[in-house]
């Protein structure tokens, strides 16, 4: 007996592409995610592919990322777009609510935000902008 892996206590296969795909979703629509919907291709279908793929491995699941690709490398990949704390902060707007549209076990749902929301603070490779005394004089 061995325990169930996160892949499969939030549903297998097609719970990741439901999540990924509302994740997508809402950052295509969102005025929420614009900044960071802007730094992604015009079309999503790769994205969509590729980010479904990475958490099917990443929760547990096959390796699907790593057999089509090699070592994610996931923050030198992210090192051309510029991310700080705002794009990071409109990353995780998208994956809560995606998280909570998706029926799993809260504890599931729970552990899964906590490591995202880690993962996704690593991610960013951007200083935040200064507020700086020339920003606060009038005029
Ligand atoms: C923190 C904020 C993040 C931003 C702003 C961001 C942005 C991006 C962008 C712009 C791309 C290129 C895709 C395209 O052009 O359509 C990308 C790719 C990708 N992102 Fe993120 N990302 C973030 C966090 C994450 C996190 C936390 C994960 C994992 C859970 C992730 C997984 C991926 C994957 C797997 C790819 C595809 C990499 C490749 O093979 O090219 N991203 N991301």
């Amino acid at each position: 007996m061995t325990s169930p892996t996160p892949f499969e206590q939030l549903g297998g296969a097609d719970a990741v592409r439901a999540l990924v795909d509302r994740f997508y979703d809402l950052m295509d629509t969102a005025p929420e995610a614009a900044a960071i919907r802007a730094l992604h291709a015009r079309n999503l279908k790769v994205s969509r592919e590729k980010l479904t793929m990475y958490l099917t491995g990443w929760t547990g699941g096959p390796p699907l990322y790593e057999q089509a690709y090699g070592h994610p490398r996931l923050r030198m990949r992210h090192l051309p777009f510029p991310i700080a704390s705002r794009e990071r902060d409109e990353w995780l707007w998208c994956m809560d609510r995606a998280l909570d549209g998706q029926p799993m076990p809260d504890e599931v749902r729970a552990f899964l935000r906590e490591k995202l929301h880690a993962l996704a603070d690593h991610m960013r490779n951007r200083p935040d902008a200064q507020v700086g005394p020339d920003d606060l004089t009038p005029g």
